[in-house]
């Protein structure tokens, strides 16, 4: 079958490199794809929220499944779109995605608020006040506990959440979403949530409408600084499986969290197909819900994808086509360790189009994997184009060892102002 990839980053050279190795695929396109996705398959010149272009693609050369990687097509309709189009034109074309009105799961977060206290799924108090609401929401933080935190309603590509340590710092920062408007109409509603204390951890299930299969958890590095200090990032690396994440934990997060999402969704009338990964906070023992996001993290999908010993095509087909049940997969036990280098800057103004070296420069071994993020081919070089550029995963049985060497293969890409954190794992 042809397969329609959509993205850039890293999360999409990984899944280009998975679905490349099924005997299923025919021809993989990738849109827009970057360096890396272009040795498994043909990069294509397409906006992927621009769903008529991306349906009128999949016509035209005859694609069987589209991937969304990330959440903007999603959130702009793209599966309900080619499934309604498909339809009418008698064609068979499915998408490994949820519709519009799943994908306010991650694209509103007073949505999603709302669905997990309407189905008791653990997650932190909260309240939501909009702009007109201002007196009643300083008099609600007056008397909240501290830290509290401050979210934005809608999609701010991850800076839309403010944690205060105080009253007065969670009182002027409602100037930012309001006076200022920073998050412009993503901040014109606001969630004031409690404060969670815990160790974070990103859950991936896929799911086909009724089934699910839980792929391997990971643990993803935020800040920019070592000692998780500094700015929130896109993610400056993941661990995958992080040691907390047991058994036990495992089985408890499937049991509260997990079941009791898809149980909600069907009884809504929904049917969720697609990848749903769970942001939670492991509270003591106890695991709440930070957030939803309707797609697999980035770089999360770098470390959890190496491990995966299934074909990803075949369990993305049975998810879009509601037929997860009784599949099994196959998990490599070794962890995965992935560093991401970055541009100089990251993630504030950055220092982009410089000459890249060490993308190819040995043979590397069966447990060693480089995927790209932004990078950009000019000529017989290739230049940073992004905050996020190369991300570097080496599976090893020991978690110490797998991060010394993603570290060491994250060290031989060399570019003017290039950076990585070099403490990822020391936490665990
Ligand atoms: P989000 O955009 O919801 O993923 O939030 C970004 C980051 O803010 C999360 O990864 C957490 O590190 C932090 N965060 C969000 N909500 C809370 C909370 N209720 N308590 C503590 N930290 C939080
Ligand atoms: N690494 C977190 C995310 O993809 O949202």
């Amino acid at each position: 079958m042809n397969v329609l990839l959509l993205g850039s980053g890293g999360r999409e050279h990984a899944f280009a490199m998975k679905m490349a190795e099924s005997n299923r695929l025919d021809q993989l396109y990738i849109a827009p794809g970057n360096a890396g996705t272009a040795n498994f398959g043909i990069n294509v010149n397409l906006n992927p929220t621009d769903v008529a272009s991306v349906y009128n693609f999949c016509k035209e050369y005859q694609i069987a499944l589209v991937v969304p990687g990330n959440e903007d097509p999603l959130v702009a309709g793209i599966t309900d779109y080619i499934e309604l189009a498909a339809a009418a034109d008698g064609l068979q074309i499915s998408v490994a995605g949820p519709s519009a009105w799943c994908a306010q799961l991650e694209g509103s977060k007073d949505f999603s608020k709302a669905f997990m206290q309407r189905h008791g799924i653990p997650t932190a108090a909260a309240r939501t006040f909009r702009a007109e609401q201002r007196e009643e929401a300083e008099a609600y933080l007056r008397q909240h506990a501290m830290p509290v935190v401050l979210k934005a309603d809608g999609l701010a590509a991850g800076k839309g959440v403010l944690i205060c340590d105080t009253t007065q710092e969670a009182l002027e920062s409602l100037a930012l979403f309001w006076t200022e408007q920073k998050f412009g109409e993503a901040g014109a509603k606001v969630l004031v949530e409690e404060f969670l204390e815990g160790i974070e951890c990103s859950v991936f299930a896929l799911c086909d409408g009724k089934d699910y299969v839980l792929l391997p958890p990971a643990k993803d590095y935020k800040r920019v600084g070592e000692g998780d200090t500094g700015l929130n990032t896109g993610g400056m690396g993941a661990v995958s499986p992080p040691p907390f994440a047991t058994p036990q934990l495992m089985r408890r997060i499937e049991e509260s969290i997990v079941r009791p999402t898809l149980q909600g969704l069907q009884s809504e009338g929904v049917d969720y197909r697609g990848f749903l990964f769970v942001g939670l906070m492991k509270v003591g023992d106890e695991p709440m819900v930070i957030e939803y996001n309707v797609r697999m993290g980035d770089p999360e999908t770098e470390a959890v994808m190496p491990r995966l010993q299934s074909d990803l095509l075949e369990l993305l087909v049975a998810a879009a086509s509601g037929k997860l049940s009784g599949m099994e997969l196959r998990v490599d036990p070794r962890f995965a360790v992935t560093t991401v280098v970055c541009s100089g800057g990251y993630p504030g103004e950055l220092r982009l189009g410089y000459p890249m070296t060490g993308l190819t420069g040995r043979d590397y071994t069966e447990d060693e994997r480089l995927f790209h993020a932004g990078t950009k081919r000019e000529g017989a070089d290739c230049v940073n184009r992004g905050g996020r550029v190369v991300a570097a995963t080496v599976l090893d049985a020991d978690l110490k060892e797998a991060a010394r060497r993603s570290l060491a293969l994250a060290q031989e890409i060399r570019f003017e102002g290039a950076f990585c954190r070099k403490d990822l794992g020391q936490d665990l």
